[in-house]
C-alpha cells in the first residue's frame, strides 16, 4: 500500500498509479469498485487475480460522459441514448456492442462490453483526467458481499490494491441495474440502482426481465450463489420471519441467530445481532444499508443469519436478488 504523500493529491496518485498498470479502489454511488485500466490486457488481468474471479466473468468499463460512450461501443441503439441522458451519470450499465479497442478479457469474449458512468464527484474527476477508461468489479474477493465504504475495500483487499480513495459511504448501496439489448429489444439483466419502474417510464413501455442464473451464464454475473455472507444465510418470505426464526431456535441458541429485518427486530431474539434496514420501510435507505449490515452480522460469531424479503418493488427487486444470492 502507497500512503499519499504531500506533494500529490489522492487523485492525482491515483492517475499515475493506473497510468503504470496499477490497481486503485475506487468509490462510486452503488458500491466501491476496484479499478484498472481498462485498454490494458495486464493491468486487466490483475484484477481477476485479485479477486480470485473466474475469467469468464466480464468487467464493467467506466467512463465519464455519454460521447465518450461512443469511443468503446458501435451500433448504440435509440434506447440505449434515451436511458443513457435519463440515467447517466448514474447506477446503470448499458451492454452494447463494443469496439476492438476493448480488449478481450474485460469482456470475457463477449461480444458486448457494459458501459456505465458512475455518479461519484471524486471518481468522475479521477476519469476526466486519465485518457483510458477504467475496468471495475465490485471491489470484494469474488462471491463475498460488496463494499459500501472505503474501509470494506481495505479489509479485504488491502494487500492487493495500490490505494483506495476515500469517497464516503455509498449512498446507493446496491450494484448498477445492468440493461442489455437482446436482438434488440432492452432487457435488464441485473436488478440494481434504478429501478426497473423507471427504465420503463423512460422507455414508455414494458421492460422484460432476464436475471437467470447458471454455472457459465450467458449474462454472467449472474450466478446463483452470490453477495454471501461466510455465516450460513437464510431468508424468509415478507412477514415470516418469526416463523424462520422458532425453526431455527429449536436448533440453536438464542445467541446464536443473527437478524436482517426489514422494518423492526424480533422481540424474541437479543437486540445486539439484529440489525433493521429501514424503521420507515424506506427502500432507498435498505439498499443503503443492506451490504453493510450483511457485514457487520457475519463478523458476530453466529451459527445462522436469517433475513427477510422486502417489498418487491422500486429497490426492493435488486435488495431481493441480492438476499436470494446470499442464501443460495
Ligand atoms: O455498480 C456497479 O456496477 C459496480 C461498480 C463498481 O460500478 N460494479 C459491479 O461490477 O458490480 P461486477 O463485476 O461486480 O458486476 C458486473 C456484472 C458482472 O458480474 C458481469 O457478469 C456483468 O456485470 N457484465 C459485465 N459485462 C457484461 C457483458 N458484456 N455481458 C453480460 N454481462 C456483463
Ligand atoms: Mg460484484
Amino acid at each position: 500500500m502507497i500512503s499519499s504523500d504531500n506533494t500529490l493529491s489522492d487523485i492525482t496518485l491515483a492517475q499515475v498509479l493506473l497510468a503504470r498498470g496499477e490497481l486503485v479502489g475506487i468509490p462510486t454511488e452503488t458500491v466501491y469498485g476496484l479499478a484498472a485500466n481498462a485498454l490494458s490486457p495486464q493491468a486487466v488481468a490483475r484484477i481477476f487475480e485479485a479477486k480470485k474471479r473466474p475469467t469468464f466473468d466480464p468487467l464493467i468499463v467506466h467512463t465519464y460522459s455519454i460521447e465518450s460512450l461512443e469511443k468503446y461501443a458501435t451500433a448504440i441503439p435509440r434506447e440505449a441514448y434515451k436511458l443513457a441522458e435519463a440515467f447517466m451519470p448514474g447506477s446503470l450499465t448499458l451492454l452494447l456492442p463494443k469496439k476492438d479497442l476493448i480488449p478481450d478479457i474485460v469482456t470475457a469474449g463477449l461480444p458486448t462490453v457494459g458501459l456505465r458512468i458512475p455518479n461519484h464527484p471524486l471518481t468522475l474527476e479521477l476519469l476526466r483526467g486519465l485518457d483510458f477508461p477504467l475496468a471495475a468489479p465490485s471491489a470484494n474477493p469474488f462471491g463475498y458481499i460488496s463494499p459500501t465504504t472505503a474501509q470494506h475495500v481495505r479489509a479485504q483487499l488491502g494487500e492487493e490494491v495500490a490505494l483506495v480513495l476515500e469517497g464516503g459511504a455509498c449512498t446507493v448501496g446496491v450494484e448498477s441495474t445492468i440493461v442489455g439489448f437482446v436482438e434488440g429489444e432492452p432487457t435488464l439483466m441485473r436488478f440494481g440502482g434504478i429501478a426497473l419502474e423507471e427504465i420503463e417510464r423512460v422507455l414508455g413501455r414494458q421492460v422484460r426481465t432476464w436475471t437467470q442464473s447458471s454455472s457459465n451464464p450467458h449474462a454472467p454475473g449472474m450466478l446463483a450463489s452470490h453477495y454471501a455472507p461466510r455465516t450460513p444465510f437464510d431468508v424468509a418470505e415478507a412477514g415470516k420471519l418469526q416463523d424462520l426464526a422458532d425453526r431455527y431456535l429449536q436448533q440453536y441458541l438464542p445467541t446464536e441467530i443473527g437478524v436482517l429485518a426489514f422494518q423492526a427486530p424480533l422481540p424474541c431474539l437479543p437486540t445486539a445481532q439484529q440489525v433493521v434496514l429501514s424503521a420507515t420501510k424506506n427502500l432507498n435507505e435498505s439498499a443503503q444499508k443492506l451490504f453493510g449490515a450483511m457485514r457487520q452480522l457475519d463478523s458476530l460469531p453466529l451459527k445462522v443469519i436469517i433475513a427477510e424479503y422486502v417489498p418487491q418493488e422500486g429497490l426492493g427487486r435488486a435488495i431481493n436478488d441480492r438476499l436470494k444470492r446470499a442464501s443460495a
